[in-house]
């Protein structure tokens, strides 16, 4: 084990069967060997200031029926919500007045957002903040990427969620997976930085998965990279299903660092929610990023994609008082800057 970390930290080039024996490590001392190794490559490579994302989720509407999803379009359930184009501007830009630098415009795939009414968003949102803008609002066409990009879009975030074709057909119906994959070629192509990504301990998932999983990220070229543990929602079809593992979760984000030692890597938002100090944890195995949620509270908890989400009662001053804290307490400083994978 001790020779492949040596190799990774080397060479950050591992194949998959040195992958796969990472992520195989069960003993708590080899796996904290991992973790340092990766907090080595992090502080190399990147020093030690984590970036803020400042998240808002402007619309639960979702077309698709991702089997694990707490917003898929069969949950009838949930109370859904659309924050008008205009609206969202308006708490970008408070966003901005609390000093986030990078706004992240998320939702589920909604058609009532065109590309026409994006760029407005997007264009509005540059006039009043000087924020990088990201946005993950799912699979479009090349035609929208592309004028979304020219209206101002700087990255994009689409995660694949598993690399197992297989898999990935069983859990989302009527998806496409070389489609997915196609629009995350095309939207680096088109000059955007582009984040990717997956869930772990998807229900038939192994660690042979997830090592392809880090291997496609590679061959992508993803700038950031964001890894949650999958979290089972009541009102889906995996409600009875096992959680991801925030082990595992921790050790894909560790050797993700030494494979790729400069992209941007979030303590994500569920690795929070399945462990009070996860992210904290991610923060010590390579992670460099955080997104806390600026989104305005009434809808907060309409936005639950897995239960028990945290930061859904706070107020977005509060949230980021919290966040930074957080980031103090493991030795760290706040990034000021755009954060980018570029600078
Ligand atoms: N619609 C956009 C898309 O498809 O990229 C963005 C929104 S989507 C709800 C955001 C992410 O939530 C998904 O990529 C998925 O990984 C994550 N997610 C959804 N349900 C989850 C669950 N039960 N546990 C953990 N993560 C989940
Ligand atoms: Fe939101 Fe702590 S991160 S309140």
């Amino acid at each position: 084990m001790v020779d492949i970390l040596d190799k990774a930290m080397r060479s950050h080039d591992l194949d998959k069967y040195e992958i796969v024996r990472l992520l195989s490590i069960d003993d708590v001392a080899q796996q904290e060997l991992l973790f340092k190794a990766a907090d080595k490559t992090r502080q190399q490579y990147l020093g030690t200031d984590v970036h803020l994302r400042g998240l808002i989720e402007f619309s639960n509407y979702c077309m698709n029926d991702c089997m694990y999803c707490g917003i898929r379009r069969g949950n009838r359930t949930l109370e859904r919500y659309r924050i008008e184009p205009d609206e969202v501007i308006k708490v970008a830009a408070q966003a901005y007045r609390l000093g986030y630098r990078t706004i992240v415009l998320q939702s589920g795939e909604d058609s009532y957002y065109t590309g026409d009414v994006m760029c407005h968003i997007i264009r509005g949102i540059k006039e009043v903040a000087d924020v990088a803008i990201t946005l993950s609002i799912g699979e479009r066409s090349y035609d929208d990427y592309r004028r979304m990009k020219e209206a101002g879009a700087d990255r994009y975030l689409m995660r694949f969620e598993t690399s197992n074709r297989g898999l990935y057909k069983k859990l989302h119906p009527r998806m496409d997976f070389d489609n997915r994959i196609q629009c995350l070629r095309d939207i680096k192509s088109l000059g955007y930085e582009l984040g990717s990504g997956f869930l772990v301990g998807l229900p038939g998932q192994t660690v042979e998965d997830i090592a392809d999983d880090i291997l496609l990220l590679e061959e992508l070229g993803a700038d950031m990279v964001g890894i949650g543990p999958f979290i089972p929602h009541p009102d889906t079809p995996l409600r009875n299903c096992n959680s991801g593992c925030l082990d595992m979760v921790l050790k894909a984000v560790a050797v993700l660092r030494l494979v790729m030692p400069d992209i941007n890597i979030p303590a994500t938002t569920a690795v929070g929610t399945s462990d009070p100090f996860g992210r904290q944890k991610a923060l010590k195995a390579g992670a460099n990023v955080i997104m806390p949620n600026v989104t305005p509270l009434e809808y907060r908890q309409l936005y639950q994609l897995y239960p028990g989400k945290i930061c859904i009662g706070e107020n977005p001053q509060d949230c980021r008082i919290c966040v930074e804290g957080l980031i103090r307490s493991v030795g760290r400083t706040v990034g000021t800057g755009y954060g980018g994978h570029n600078g």
